[in-house]
């Protein structure tokens, strides 16, 4: 269990006059309650969010909750929000100041940051908006409460729309205008991996494409622009905003684009020509270069035999050995600032 989440139960536990039903934001798999208190779930990432339902919790339908412009809104009165922040900090601040928005009168928030991941930038964030916080210590974390009546409205109605929708600066990659937001990968700009790719793309590259990780859509939006020859998109990403804008991104493209709210890992159905990907290596805040390897195996298993991967990658991950195991021929097609990238062939 991590650390946020020992500590976010460690504080439940001790909270007195506990209400029947919380609200979780951001919650994340295995997250006790006490008896007798209902946690209904908010999770954006498809992963966790089927964890969370498995392990017995309501989980909100975050696909229908998103508007793809703007971040998710709890609804209001509600007498207690539990809220694990995001790691970027615009969004966390308009999360926190959304979550502050929704309480009913006399409702609480509990907040839990690990001091290696902004607690203490979290506490000052959260003051502007509450200044009487009731601050804890516990498992290396800051857990934060917040009461309703202390919620500077004026605060929170500021910071409510800090993670909306805003154009990314594609540096001249794509054409296309596109749209990013606080939380995602690469929140305003196209990140110098997938540049990477991007720069290198053949125009000659056809067919059925596939998008694994696909985050906002710009390895997508950039072939579509780059190779005539491609005949469908198909985009599988994991976090349901992610989605919700990659779709907004490719809306009136010239062949037809399917995006997928799925995980990658456990495999997609294949039958593709090329895919694109430039894999994930972090769990939440956890570094784990097997979510990347996981990646790799569903990138060899969904393409055609004779079907090609564009793989990039920062140059430390150890991708070559699962490489070597799932495609026949690998090029290491160019090297630069930090990431190196794979054409490979099934
Ligand atoms: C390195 S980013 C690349 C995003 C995009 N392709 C780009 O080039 O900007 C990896 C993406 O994989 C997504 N992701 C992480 N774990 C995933 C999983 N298990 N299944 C699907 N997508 C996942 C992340 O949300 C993120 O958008």
């Amino acid at each position: 269990m991590d650390a946020e989440v020992a500590a976010l139960g460690w504080a439940l536990r001790a909270l007195p006059d506990l209400p029947q039903q919380a609200l979780c934001w951001n919650a994340r798999p295995q997250l006790t309650s006490p008896a007798g208190l209902g946690l209904r779930c908010q999770q954006d990432f498809l992963p966790w969010a089927l964890a969370l339902r498995a392990e017995g919790h309501a989980v909100l339908e975050t696909m229908s909750d998103w508007d793809g412009r703007s971040g998710a809104m709890p609804t209001a009165a509600q007498a207690l929000i539990l809220l694990l922040p995001a790691r970027q900090r615009e969004a966390a601040r308009a999360e926190a100041a959304r979550c502050l928005q929704a309480l009913a009168p006399g409702g609480r928030l509990l907040a839990a940051c690990a001091n290696d991941q902004g607690a203490r930038a979290f506490e000052a964030d959260l003051r502007q908006l509450c200044p009487a916080l009731d601050v804890q210590s516990k498992h290396k974390c800051r857990l934060l409460q917040a009461r309703a009546e202390s919620v500077d409205a004026e605060a929170c109605a500021t910071w409510a729309s800090l993670d909306d929708a805003r154009p990314i600066d594609t540096g001249g990659l794509i054409e296309r205008a596109l749209l990013g937001a606080p939380g995602l990968f690469a929140v305003d700009r196209i990140d110098i991996g997938s540049a990477l790719l991007i720069e290198h793309l053949p125009p000659t590259l056809a067919g059925a494409v596939a998008d694994l990780g696909s985050g906002l859509g710009v390895l997508s939006a950039a072939a579509l622009e780059r190779c005539p020859g491609i005949t469908s998109l198909d985009l599988f990403e994991a976090s349901a905003r992610a989605v919700a804008l990659s779709r907004h991104n490719l809306g009136e493209a010239r062949v037809p684009v399917r995006v997928h709210w799925q995980d990658v890992c456990v495999g997609i159905e294949g039958g593709f020509d090329t895919v694109l990907c430039n894999p994930p290596f972090h769990a939440g805040a956890r570094a784990d270069t097997a979510i990347g390897q996981a990646f790799l195996r569903s990138a060899a298993a969904c393409l055609k035999p004779g079907g090609e991967a564009w793989l990039v990658a920062n140059a430390h991950l150890p991708y070559e050995t699962v490489l070597g195991e799932h495609f026949s021929a690998i090029e290491t097609v160019a090297r630069g600032q930090g990431f190196k990238l794979f054409r490979t062939r099934r």
